[in-house]
């Protein structure tokens, strides 16, 4: 048997829709993995009630496909689904590196992304890497269709979550089919700088380049409350508030030292609007570990 922890994550950081993403310190799902004849799996933990255990409607279950590697497979969720946090692609990512380590299958991290990203396609339609790539490689990652590129960033964050639902298919529905080429270059703009930020460890780069002017202002839409949290969250010292993710998690940037009164002052403004919400004060972490 082995076990591994995959961190939950948090995708586009506003400018880098569906290419940027970050592994986030905690929360984090563990997946314990043992041979069979045939895949099998089990979840327990955070919103385990709405995960399918049928090895072809779970993420794992395509991950252990692709991998020809039958396994019983025990998900332990840390991660709620449904949050913007990377749920599933925690699973997922925690599942491709277990089995390949289990069946010995020699893949490298990086070519494990894919593969996980695969297990992804399976609850929301599309095989995006951009939660499964730092989940499985740690830190600040940059997800393209030719590959992944990583680097370690040291960023504290806020991730507020507020106790509703939105599923990654209806925030894609609301995405624009296009953008005004002002917005593309202001885009380009914030995410170069966003980049720069994290090679430096710099929160206040970071913070800015998370400004995002074409998908984020149609998702804010499906979050009860968003404008007064993050306005609230840039009063108590954010340097950056952003969606995480599809949603409704909010992600806030700030400096060391920060993170208890932008946390705080989050959860209230949600309160405030009639929603319940918990905050991790988090950063940017590893990505997954194995146990044996
Ligand atoms: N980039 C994806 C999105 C992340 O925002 O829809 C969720 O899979």
């Amino acid at each position: 048997m082995l076990t591994v922890r995959a961190p939950a994550t948090s995708a586009n950081l506003g400018s880098g829709f569906d290419v940027f993403g970050v592994a986030l310190d905690r929360p984090a799902d563990v997946v314990r993995v043992s041979k069979a004849d045939r895949t099998t799996i089990s979840v327990t933990g955070a919103g385990s009630q709405f995960i399918p255990e049928d090895p072809e409607k779970n993420t794992v279950g395509a991950v252990a496909e692709a991998l020809d590697a039958p396994a019983h497979i025990r998900i332990d969720k840390g991660v709620r689904p449904a949050s913007g946090l990377g749920s599933s692609a925690a699973s997922a990512a925690a599942a491709a590196v277990a089995l390949n380590e289990l069946y010995d299958r020699g893949r490298t991290r990086e070519e494990l992304v894919p593969i996980a990203a695969e297990g992804e396609a399976v609850v929301s339609g599309a095989a995006h890497a951009d939660n499964v790539a730092p989940s499985i490689l740690g830190g600040f990652t940059i997800a393209r269709e030719d590959g992944v590129t990583s680097v370690d960033a040291s960023i504290p964050l806020v991730a507020c979550l507020p106790d509703i639902v939105v599923s990654t298919r209806d925030a894609r529905r609301v995405v624009p089919d296009g953008a005004r080429m002002e917005e593309v270059v202001e885009t380009v703009g914030n995410a170069a700088t966003l980049a720069v930020g994290m090679a430096r460890g710099d929160p206040e780069l970071v913070g800015r380049g998370m400004a995002d002017p074409v998908v984020t202002p149609s998702r804010a839409e499906l979050i009860e409350g968003y404008a007064a949290v993050r306005e609230t969250a840039f009063d108590a010292g954010a340097t950056g508030v952003t969606i995480s993710g599809a949603g409704p998690a909010v992600l806030a940037a700030c400096y060391p030292g920060r993170r208890r009164e932008i946390a705080a002052a989050m959860v209230d403004a949600f309160d405030d609007a009639g929603v319940d919400a918990r905050a991790y004060q988090t950063g940017i972490g590893r990505g997954a570990e194995v146990f044996r």
